[in-house]
Protein backbone atom coordinates (compact mmCIF):
# COMPACT_ATOMS: atom_id res chain seq x y z
CA UNK A 1 0.00 0.00 0.00
CA UNK A 2 1.32 3.67 -0.93
CA UNK A 3 0.45 6.49 0.67
CA UNK A 4 0.88 10.52 -0.29
CA UNK A 5 1.67 12.68 2.50
CA UNK A 6 2.04 16.34 2.50
CA UNK A 7 5.72 17.50 3.82
CA UNK A 8 5.40 19.44 6.88
CA UNK A 9 8.52 20.70 9.56
CA UNK A 10 6.24 18.80 12.12
CA UNK A 11 5.22 15.04 12.59
CA UNK A 12 2.12 14.46 10.69
CA UNK A 13 1.65 10.98 10.53
CA UNK A 14 -0.01 10.24 14.10
CA UNK A 15 -3.47 9.55 12.94
CA UNK A 16 -1.74 6.54 10.99
CA UNK A 17 0.29 5.30 14.15
CA UNK A 18 -1.47 2.05 14.16
CA UNK A 19 -0.25 1.22 10.35
CA UNK A 20 2.78 3.15 10.40
CA UNK A 21 6.12 1.49 9.57
CA UNK A 22 9.42 2.83 9.76
CA UNK A 23 11.67 2.79 6.08
CA UNK A 24 14.17 0.48 7.73
CA UNK A 25 11.34 -2.13 8.23
CA UNK A 26 11.93 -5.56 6.67
CA UNK A 27 9.26 -6.50 4.17
CA UNK A 28 7.38 -3.53 4.53
CA UNK A 29 3.86 -3.38 3.56
CA UNK A 30 2.88 0.37 3.48
CA UNK A 31 5.29 3.61 1.55
CA UNK A 32 4.75 7.03 2.47
CA UNK A 33 5.25 9.64 -0.31
CA UNK A 34 5.55 13.29 0.01
CA UNK A 35 3.75 15.04 -2.52
CA UNK A 36 0.58 17.65 -3.05
CA UNK A 37 -2.43 17.82 -5.10
CA UNK A 38 -0.27 21.05 -6.82
CA UNK A 39 2.85 19.14 -7.95
CA UNK A 40 1.26 17.57 -11.29
CA UNK A 41 4.67 16.68 -12.40
CA UNK A 42 5.52 14.83 -9.36
CA UNK A 43 2.08 13.04 -9.10
CA UNK A 44 2.52 11.92 -12.83
CA UNK A 45 6.39 10.34 -11.67
CA UNK A 46 4.51 8.84 -8.62
CA UNK A 47 1.97 7.21 -10.11
CA UNK A 48 4.67 5.71 -12.86
CA UNK A 49 6.94 4.28 -10.24
CA UNK A 50 4.03 3.04 -7.73
CA UNK A 51 1.45 1.34 -10.88
CA UNK A 52 -1.42 1.59 -8.77
CA UNK A 53 -4.41 -0.67 -8.93
CA UNK A 54 -6.53 1.61 -6.97
CA UNK A 55 -6.52 5.48 -6.23
CA UNK A 56 -8.54 6.78 -3.72
CA UNK A 57 -8.47 10.07 -3.74
CA UNK A 58 -9.20 11.86 -0.25
CA UNK A 59 -6.87 14.52 -0.57
CA UNK A 60 -9.09 18.03 -0.24
CA UNK A 61 -9.47 21.55 2.12
CA UNK A 62 -11.84 19.66 3.80
CA UNK A 63 -12.80 21.81 6.63
CA UNK A 64 -16.47 23.90 5.39
CA UNK A 65 -16.01 26.63 7.82
CA UNK A 66 -12.42 27.65 6.63
CA UNK A 67 -13.20 27.19 3.24
CA UNK A 68 -14.91 30.41 3.73
CA UNK A 69 -11.57 32.21 4.57
CA UNK A 70 -9.93 30.05 1.72
CA UNK A 71 -11.99 30.23 -1.12
CA UNK A 72 -9.14 29.98 -3.48
CA UNK A 73 -7.16 27.59 -1.93
CA UNK A 74 -10.06 25.63 -1.76
CA UNK A 75 -10.75 25.77 -4.80
CA UNK A 76 -7.04 25.04 -5.98
CA UNK A 77 -6.78 22.15 -3.79
CA UNK A 78 -9.66 20.29 -3.90
CA UNK A 79 -11.43 21.24 -6.93
CA UNK A 80 -8.23 21.89 -9.32
CA UNK A 81 -6.63 19.37 -7.18
CA UNK A 82 -8.84 16.56 -8.52
CA UNK A 83 -8.54 17.48 -12.10
CA UNK A 84 -4.55 17.42 -11.76
CA UNK A 85 -4.61 13.92 -10.14
CA UNK A 86 -6.89 12.87 -12.97
CA UNK A 87 -4.33 14.54 -15.80
CA UNK A 88 -1.61 12.82 -14.04
CA UNK A 89 -3.27 9.53 -13.93
CA UNK A 90 -3.61 10.04 -17.84
CA UNK A 91 -0.49 11.20 -18.64
CA UNK A 92 1.06 7.99 -16.70
CA UNK A 93 -1.30 5.66 -18.49
CA UNK A 94 -2.09 3.66 -15.25
CA UNK A 95 -5.18 1.62 -15.90
CA UNK A 96 -6.04 2.09 -12.41
CA UNK A 97 -9.42 2.92 -11.01
CA UNK A 98 -10.02 5.86 -9.91
CA UNK A 99 -12.35 6.81 -6.60
CA UNK A 100 -13.51 10.60 -5.72
CA UNK A 101 -14.16 11.46 -2.31
CA UNK A 102 -17.35 13.30 -3.16
CA UNK A 103 -19.31 14.33 -0.19
CA UNK A 104 -22.91 15.41 0.99
CA UNK A 105 -22.04 18.71 1.40
CA UNK A 106 -23.05 19.02 -2.59
CA UNK A 107 -26.44 18.13 -1.73
CA UNK A 108 -26.25 21.69 0.50
CA UNK A 109 -29.87 23.45 0.57
CA UNK A 110 -31.70 20.70 -1.16
CA UNK A 111 -33.87 19.30 2.00
CA UNK A 112 -33.48 15.56 2.51
CA UNK A 113 -33.30 12.72 2.13
CA UNK A 114 -30.51 12.93 -0.54
CA UNK A 115 -29.75 9.80 -2.54
CA UNK A 116 -27.86 9.48 -5.63
CA UNK A 117 -30.45 11.41 -7.53
CA UNK A 118 -30.72 14.54 -5.57
CA UNK A 119 -29.81 17.87 -7.12
CA UNK A 120 -26.63 19.48 -5.71
CA UNK A 121 -26.67 23.07 -4.06
CA UNK A 122 -23.73 23.95 -2.39
CA UNK A 123 -23.78 26.15 0.11
CA UNK A 124 -19.80 26.54 0.93
CA UNK A 125 -16.70 27.36 -1.32
CA UNK A 126 -15.34 23.54 -0.40
CA UNK A 127 -19.23 22.27 -1.33
CA UNK A 128 -18.70 23.78 -4.49
CA UNK A 129 -15.22 23.06 -4.79
CA UNK A 130 -16.29 19.04 -4.67
CA UNK A 131 -19.08 19.44 -6.96
CA UNK A 132 -16.68 20.47 -9.62
CA UNK A 133 -14.78 17.56 -8.67
CA UNK A 134 -17.70 15.38 -8.96
CA UNK A 135 -18.89 16.09 -12.27
CA UNK A 136 -14.92 15.41 -13.34
CA UNK A 137 -14.84 12.36 -12.35
CA UNK A 138 -17.71 11.84 -14.18
CA UNK A 139 -16.32 12.91 -17.11
CA UNK A 140 -13.44 10.76 -17.23
CA UNK A 141 -15.22 8.14 -17.04
CA UNK A 142 -18.06 8.75 -19.93
CA UNK A 143 -14.81 10.63 -22.16
CA UNK A 144 -11.64 8.45 -21.44
CA UNK A 145 -13.96 4.96 -20.31
CA UNK A 146 -12.05 5.63 -16.57
CA UNK A 147 -13.15 3.15 -13.77
CA UNK A 148 -13.83 6.04 -11.61
CA UNK A 149 -16.33 6.62 -8.84
CA UNK A 150 -17.81 8.67 -6.85
CA UNK A 151 -18.41 7.60 -3.74
CA UNK A 152 -20.64 10.82 -1.76
CA UNK A 153 -19.77 10.31 1.69
CA UNK A 154 -22.39 11.41 4.76
CA UNK A 155 -20.11 12.71 7.55
CA UNK A 156 -18.01 9.78 8.85
CA UNK A 157 -16.68 9.59 12.52
CA UNK A 158 -14.16 8.10 14.89
CA UNK A 159 -11.62 8.15 17.45
CA UNK A 160 -9.23 10.09 14.38
CA UNK A 161 -11.22 12.82 13.40
CA UNK A 162 -9.59 16.06 13.21
CA UNK A 163 -9.90 17.91 16.49
CA UNK A 164 -11.90 20.60 14.94
CA UNK A 165 -14.96 18.95 13.22
CA UNK A 166 -17.90 19.19 15.67
CA UNK A 167 -17.98 15.63 16.67
CA UNK A 168 -14.10 15.43 17.80
CA UNK A 169 -14.08 18.69 19.41
CA UNK A 170 -17.80 18.17 21.22
CA UNK A 171 -16.20 14.27 22.63
CA UNK A 172 -12.78 15.25 23.38
CA UNK A 173 -14.03 18.61 25.02
CA UNK A 174 -16.07 16.37 27.63
CA UNK A 175 -13.44 14.31 27.95
CA UNK A 176 -11.19 17.02 29.19
CA UNK A 177 -13.95 18.77 30.97
CA UNK A 178 -14.89 15.96 33.21
CA UNK A 179 -11.05 15.44 33.79
CA UNK A 180 -10.81 19.33 35.16
CA UNK A 181 -8.86 20.51 32.38
CA UNK A 182 -11.32 22.80 30.75
CA UNK A 183 -14.11 24.64 31.91
CA UNK A 184 -16.04 25.53 28.47
CA UNK A 185 -17.12 23.98 25.19
CA UNK A 186 -17.99 26.62 22.76
CA UNK A 187 -20.04 26.10 19.73
CA UNK A 188 -21.90 27.97 16.50
CA UNK A 189 -25.09 26.52 14.85
CA UNK A 190 -26.74 23.48 17.52
CA UNK A 191 -29.49 23.07 15.44
CA UNK A 192 -27.57 21.82 12.35
CA UNK A 193 -28.85 17.86 11.60
CA UNK A 194 -26.21 15.54 10.24
CA UNK A 195 -26.05 12.31 9.41
CA UNK A 196 -22.82 10.81 11.12
CA UNK A 197 -21.83 6.97 10.85
CA UNK A 198 -18.50 5.22 12.06
CA UNK A 199 -15.40 6.09 9.71
CA UNK A 200 -14.18 2.16 9.23
CA UNK A 201 -17.82 0.83 7.84
CA UNK A 202 -17.38 3.82 5.47
CA UNK A 203 -14.16 3.18 4.27
CA UNK A 204 -14.73 -0.60 3.92
CA UNK A 205 -17.79 1.21 1.50
CA UNK A 206 -15.25 2.82 -0.48
CA UNK A 207 -13.12 -0.06 -1.51
CA UNK A 208 -16.08 -2.03 -2.19
CA UNK A 209 -17.33 0.41 -5.21
CA UNK A 210 -14.09 -0.05 -6.55
CA UNK A 211 -14.79 -3.78 -6.34
CA UNK A 212 -17.62 -3.68 -8.53
CA UNK A 213 -17.68 -4.72 -12.66
CA UNK A 214 -18.62 -1.02 -13.83
CA UNK A 215 -17.96 1.98 -12.32
CA UNK A 216 -21.06 4.48 -10.83
CA UNK A 217 -21.86 6.38 -7.76
CA UNK A 218 -22.42 5.68 -4.09
CA UNK A 219 -24.03 7.56 -1.66
CA UNK A 220 -22.92 6.05 1.89
CA UNK A 221 -25.03 7.42 4.93
CA UNK A 222 -26.88 5.64 7.98
CA UNK A 223 -30.07 7.53 7.66
CA UNK A 224 -30.38 8.41 10.92
CA UNK A 225 -30.51 12.18 11.83
CA UNK A 226 -29.30 13.77 14.55
CA UNK A 227 -28.57 17.50 15.88
CA UNK A 228 -25.86 18.86 16.78
CA UNK A 229 -27.34 19.92 20.14
CA UNK A 230 -28.47 16.01 20.45
CA UNK A 231 -25.05 14.86 19.78
CA UNK A 232 -23.42 17.49 22.68
CA UNK A 233 -26.44 15.78 25.23
CA UNK A 234 -25.59 12.55 24.42
CA UNK A 235 -21.68 13.32 24.93
CA UNK A 236 -22.17 14.82 28.32
CA UNK A 237 -24.73 12.25 29.47
CA UNK A 238 -22.21 9.79 29.02
CA UNK A 239 -19.89 11.24 31.19
CA UNK A 240 -23.14 12.66 34.10
CA UNK A 241 -22.55 15.94 33.28
CA UNK A 242 -25.29 18.63 32.67
CA UNK A 243 -24.61 20.23 29.12
CA UNK A 244 -25.88 23.62 30.09
CA UNK A 245 -23.17 24.31 32.63
CA UNK A 246 -20.55 23.84 30.22
CA UNK A 247 -21.71 24.57 26.75
CA UNK A 248 -21.54 28.39 25.54
CA UNK A 249 -22.12 29.98 22.48
CA UNK A 250 -19.44 31.54 20.03
CA UNK A 251 -20.86 33.08 16.44
CA UNK A 252 -17.05 32.23 15.41
CA UNK A 253 -17.82 28.68 14.50
CA UNK A 254 -20.83 29.42 12.60
CA UNK A 255 -21.12 29.46 8.79
CA UNK A 256 -22.14 32.60 6.47
CA UNK A 257 -24.51 30.02 4.85
CA UNK A 258 -25.52 26.50 6.66
CA UNK A 259 -26.41 23.25 5.51
CA UNK A 260 -29.22 22.83 7.54
CA UNK A 261 -29.90 19.16 7.31
CA UNK A 262 -27.79 16.43 5.81
CA UNK A 263 -29.88 12.67 6.00
CA UNK A 264 -28.80 9.93 3.27
CA UNK A 265 -30.26 7.37 1.69
CA UNK A 266 -27.63 4.14 0.48
CA UNK A 267 -30.50 1.96 -0.56
CA UNK A 268 -28.28 1.81 -4.25
CA UNK A 269 -25.02 0.76 -2.25
CA UNK A 270 -27.50 -1.46 0.55
CA UNK A 271 -28.72 -3.13 -3.04
CA UNK A 272 -25.52 -3.17 -5.12
CA UNK A 273 -23.01 -4.27 -2.36
CA UNK A 274 -24.65 -4.72 0.73
CA UNK A 275 -23.30 -2.43 2.63
CA UNK A 276 -25.37 -0.77 5.46
CA UNK A 277 -24.43 1.18 7.76
CA UNK A 278 -24.22 -0.83 11.72
CA UNK A 279 -22.80 2.27 14.08
CA UNK A 280 -24.73 5.47 14.18
CA UNK A 281 -26.29 8.02 17.37
CA UNK A 282 -25.54 7.33 20.82
CA UNK A 283 -23.55 4.55 20.19
CA UNK A 284 -21.09 6.36 18.01
CA UNK A 285 -21.29 9.37 20.43
CA UNK A 286 -20.29 6.82 23.27
CA UNK A 287 -17.56 5.38 21.19
CA UNK A 288 -15.99 8.72 20.42
CA UNK A 289 -16.15 10.13 24.43
CA UNK A 290 -14.56 6.40 25.39
CA UNK A 291 -11.76 6.91 23.40
CA UNK A 292 -11.23 10.00 24.12
CA UNK A 293 -11.40 9.77 27.97
CA UNK A 294 -8.72 6.83 27.21
CA UNK A 295 -6.49 8.81 25.26
CA UNK A 296 -6.58 11.78 27.84
CA UNK A 297 -5.87 9.61 30.50
CA UNK A 298 -3.00 7.94 28.96
CA UNK A 299 -1.51 12.10 28.18
CA UNK A 300 -1.96 12.58 31.62
CA UNK A 301 -0.74 9.41 33.40
CA UNK A 302 2.38 10.09 30.84
CA UNK A 303 1.97 6.73 29.00
CA UNK A 304 1.50 8.45 25.44
CA UNK A 305 4.93 8.32 24.16
CA UNK A 306 5.19 10.57 20.66
CA UNK A 307 6.52 8.10 18.35
CA UNK A 308 9.47 10.28 16.43
CA UNK A 309 10.06 8.89 12.81
N1 LIG B 1 -16.64 22.38 13.01
C1 LIG B 1 -17.59 22.92 13.83
N2 LIG B 1 -17.20 23.56 14.97
N3 LIG B 1 -18.90 22.79 13.50
C2 LIG B 1 -19.83 23.30 14.34
C3 LIG B 1 -19.49 23.96 15.53
C4 LIG B 1 -18.11 24.11 15.86
O1 LIG B 1 -17.71 24.67 16.88
N4 LIG B 1 -20.62 24.33 16.15
C5 LIG B 1 -21.65 23.93 15.40
N5 LIG B 1 -21.17 23.30 14.29
C6 LIG B 1 -22.00 22.74 13.20
C7 LIG B 1 -21.63 23.25 11.81
O2 LIG B 1 -22.19 24.54 11.57
C8 LIG B 1 -22.24 22.14 10.96
O3 LIG B 1 -23.60 22.40 10.72
C9 LIG B 1 -22.11 20.89 11.83
O4 LIG B 1 -21.79 21.35 13.14
C10 LIG B 1 -21.05 19.91 11.37
O5 LIG B 1 -19.84 20.62 11.18
P1 LIG B 1 -18.46 19.83 10.88
O6 LIG B 1 -18.21 18.81 11.91
O7 LIG B 1 -17.42 20.88 10.67
O8 LIG B 1 -18.76 19.01 9.53
P2 LIG B 1 -19.47 19.43 8.16
O9 LIG B 1 -20.80 18.74 8.13
O10 LIG B 1 -19.45 20.89 7.96
O11 LIG B 1 -18.49 18.80 7.09
C11 LIG B 1 -17.94 17.49 7.28
O12 LIG B 1 -18.73 16.52 6.63
C12 LIG B 1 -18.78 16.63 5.20
C13 LIG B 1 -19.68 15.52 4.67
O13 LIG B 1 -21.02 15.96 4.75
C14 LIG B 1 -16.50 17.51 6.74
O14 LIG B 1 -15.86 16.29 7.07
C15 LIG B 1 -16.49 17.65 5.23
O15 LIG B 1 -15.15 17.56 4.75
C16 LIG B 1 -17.35 16.53 4.63
O16 LIG B 1 -17.36 16.62 3.23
Amino acid sequence: MHGAIRRSSSFNTDRIDGIYQDPQTSDRSLFLHHTDLVDGVGLVNLLRDVQPDEVYHLAAQSHVRVSFEMPHYTGLTTGLGTAQLLEAIRAADVPCRFYQASSSEMFGATPPPQNEHTPFHPRSPYGAAKVYAYWLAVNYREAYGMFAVNGILFNHESPRRGETFVTRKITRAVARIAAGVQDRLYLGNLDAVRDWGYAPEYVEGMWRMLQQDQPDDYVLATGVPMTVRAFAAAAFERVGLEMEKYLAHDARYERPAEVDALIGDAGKALGTFGWAAQVHGVDLVHLMVEADIKALDDQLSGRTIRIDR
